[in-house]
């Protein structure tokens, strides 16, 4: 899991945060652009910038560079299939009593968003294994 004391590095997947209905999923590529309605964003200047930082465009507009937690990537991964949200992955965590160190097999993973929240709860000394008998997904997962 990425701190949000942590300083974004070149090549960290970013949740770049618009509006409440707007978030992206982004990859950092120093030399690389975003450009959207609020204008163009570099993303050398996101570098070294501390997670939850405002960044301004040319014109002026802003985005904000958040972490991606399992909550921020349930709400911004592609839909491949329908998925778990963020109520029902609560009752599941808790009622499995998953906590760091459980060992979990999870068949069907679909788009992952179930996956994420397993994987944080049983880290750092955990481990989710995951299967999905539809290789196009399972590969878009990973
Ligand atoms: C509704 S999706 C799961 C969504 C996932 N929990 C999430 O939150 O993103 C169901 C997935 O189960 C997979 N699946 C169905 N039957 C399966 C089986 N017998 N073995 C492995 N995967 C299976 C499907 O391919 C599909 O991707």
């Amino acid at each position: 899991m990425i701190s949000s004391q942590r300083k974004i590095a070149n090549g960290d997947v970013i949740i770049v945060y618009e509006r409440h209905d707007t978030m992206k999923a982004i990859k950092v590529s120093e030399g690389s652009e975003l450009q959207n309605r609020f204008g163009v964003f570099k993303h050398g200047d996101w570098i070294g910038k501390t997670y939850g930082s405002k960044v301004l465009s040319n014109k002026g507009g802003f985005i904000y560079l958040l972490a991606p937690t399992p909550e921020l990537w349930t709400l911004v991964l592609s839909h491949r299939t329908q998925i778990l949200y963020i109520a029902d992955i609560s009752f599941v965590v808790s009622f499995l009593e998953v906590v760091p160190g459980c060992v979990l097999l999870e068949s069907g993973t679909g788009s992952g968003s179930l996956t994420t929240s397993l994987a944080r709860a049983v880290s750092p000394t955990g481990h989710v294994y995951t299967f999905d008998f539809h290789e196009q997904r399972a590969a878009s997962a990973r």
